[in-house]
């Protein structure tokens, strides 16, 4: 049974949220609240395993209130609801120890899955620091040589659209197109697939990096970096799902400071949701592709991403989007997307099963393997939209069609 405190001070929303929670099984609203000072005298005494709360109430606002649980009862995890147009709010409450946060209106499943997450995550925790305790790592020094990394994340609110195909062909397309030094970082650190797309042997792995028998430099990353295609360094996620609570938000930032020295660009893979990983990462990127595809789910979830970009402030200058998996079937295009998102598509990738597929199964990227693809030109498209201006028009092989497209995007 998850033990769960709800706090709004509408009551009517504490009545809702209770009401869809009591199909659940596995559910069980331990008590509810009206506001900060209330949850926290509440949890006190019932001892939650989760702590659902809004953000805008009186006495105690949801971020002093996780602020306050973060010190004084780490054991019952926070999960934030905010509106929309809540600007800060959701990187205050990251900042404040939040696990996860639903942007109201939210669904059922929306709901169930994200408390389901967070209590499952705290379970493995508990298990796994009771046996090792994480490293400190040193703080970073100032970036030294020809300038720092460019840090470009690949990220979606939706599972599944390609986000990981799309990272691992874009570093390898990056590394050739530019013929520059490019890391490859598996932030989906519980269920990261970069080690298979590119058949790499999974001795090492992030976690040699964080166990705490030495800090994180220059020296012990080369030591961790695989050999990926094209010469791609590969920093590859934990071998299995439960060791990535032994990554904090610190030892990634740390990674990527210490990445960004060595190499000219810094791919990082994402899961689809916006932890605490994801949510520093889009703060140190220079650039964030949002990528979706043609389902309405996946389109809403693009919807709901740049939302949540826009109202952590991130430069849309910085966001580019990407639709994977086009084909000649959806109720979408182009226009009706740019439309919907307000936002203009940077690339479109073609649905390519048979191209895609194989390069899956060989555990080598396509853009090497079938480079004469139009799956492939997709991807050096989108390489010339990440190099600098001059290199960009020098992409030899961008088709006529590639060069239109994106002359009307920039267009716009
Ligand atoms: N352009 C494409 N054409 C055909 N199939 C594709 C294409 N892109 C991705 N796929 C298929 O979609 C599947 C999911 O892709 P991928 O694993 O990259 O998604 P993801 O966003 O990383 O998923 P997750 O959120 O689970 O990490 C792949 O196994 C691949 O077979
Ligand atoms: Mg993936």
């Amino acid at each position: 049974m998850i033990r769960l405190l709800i706090v709004d001070d509408i009551s009517s929303t504490r009545e809702n949220l209770q009401k869809l929670l009591s199909f659940e099984d596995d559910i069980e609203v331990a008590g509810t609240a009206s506001d900060g000072r209330e949850a926290l005298e509440a949890a006190h005494r019932l001892q939650p395993d989760i702590v659902l709360t809004d953000v805008n109430m009186p006495v105690m606002d949801g971020i002093q209130l996780t602020e306050t649980l973060a010190s004084e009862l780490p054991t019952s995890p926070v999960i934030i609801m905010s509106v929309q147009g809540e600007r800060d709010y959701l990187r205050r409450a990251m900042q404040a120890g939040a696990r996860e946060f639903l942007i109201k209106p939210f669904s059922h499943d929306e709901l169930v899955a994200a408390i389901r997450r967070v209590y499952q995550l705290e379970q493995k925790k508990g298990t796994f620091l009771a046996k090792t305790m994480p490293a400190q790592p040193e703080t970073p020094a100032a970036p030294r040589g020809a300038g720092p990394a460019e840090v470009i994340l690949v990220f979606s609110g939706k599972g599944g659209v390609g986000k990981s195909v799309i990272a691992t062909n874009l570093a390898v397309a990056l590394a050739e197109e530019s013929k520059s030094r490019v890391a490859l970082v598996d932030l989906d650190l519980q269920f990261g697939d970069v080690g298979i797309l590119f058949n790499l042997d999974h001795s090492r792995s992030i976690t040699e990096l964080v166990d705490g028998s030495s800090g994180i430099d220059d020296e012990s990353l080369r030591e961790v970096l695989a050999n990926g295609p094209a010469g791609v360094k590969v920093l590859l996620a934990p071998i299995s799902p439960e060791l990535a609570d032994l990554v904090t938000a610190e030892h990634v930032r740390t990674i990527i400071a210490e990445l960004r020295r060595s190499f000219d660009y810094v791919v990082v893979d994402s899961s689809s949701h916006l932890t605490e990983f994801n949510l520093e990462v889009i703060e140190l990127a220079q650039r964030v592709l949002v990528v979706t595809a043609l389902t309405i789910p996946a389109i809403k979830d693009a919807k709901l991403t740049l939302k949540v970009l826009e109202s952590l402030s991130v430069d849309p200058e910085k966001t580019l989007l990407v639709v994977n998996r086009v084909d000649g079937y959806a109720d979408f295009n182009q226009e009706s997307i740019e439309q919907s998102l307000r936002t203009p598509v940077a690339v479109q990738i073609p649905h390519d099963p048979r191209v895609v597929g194989d390069a899956i199964t060989r555990g080598v990227p396509f853009v090497t393997a079938h480079a004469d693809t139009e799956v492939s030109r997709a991807l050096r498209e989108l390489v010339s939209h990440l190099l600098p201006e001059g290199a960009a028009a020098a992409a030899p092989e961008a088709g006529d069609r590639d060069r239109k497209r994106r002359k009307g995007l920039f267009g716009r």
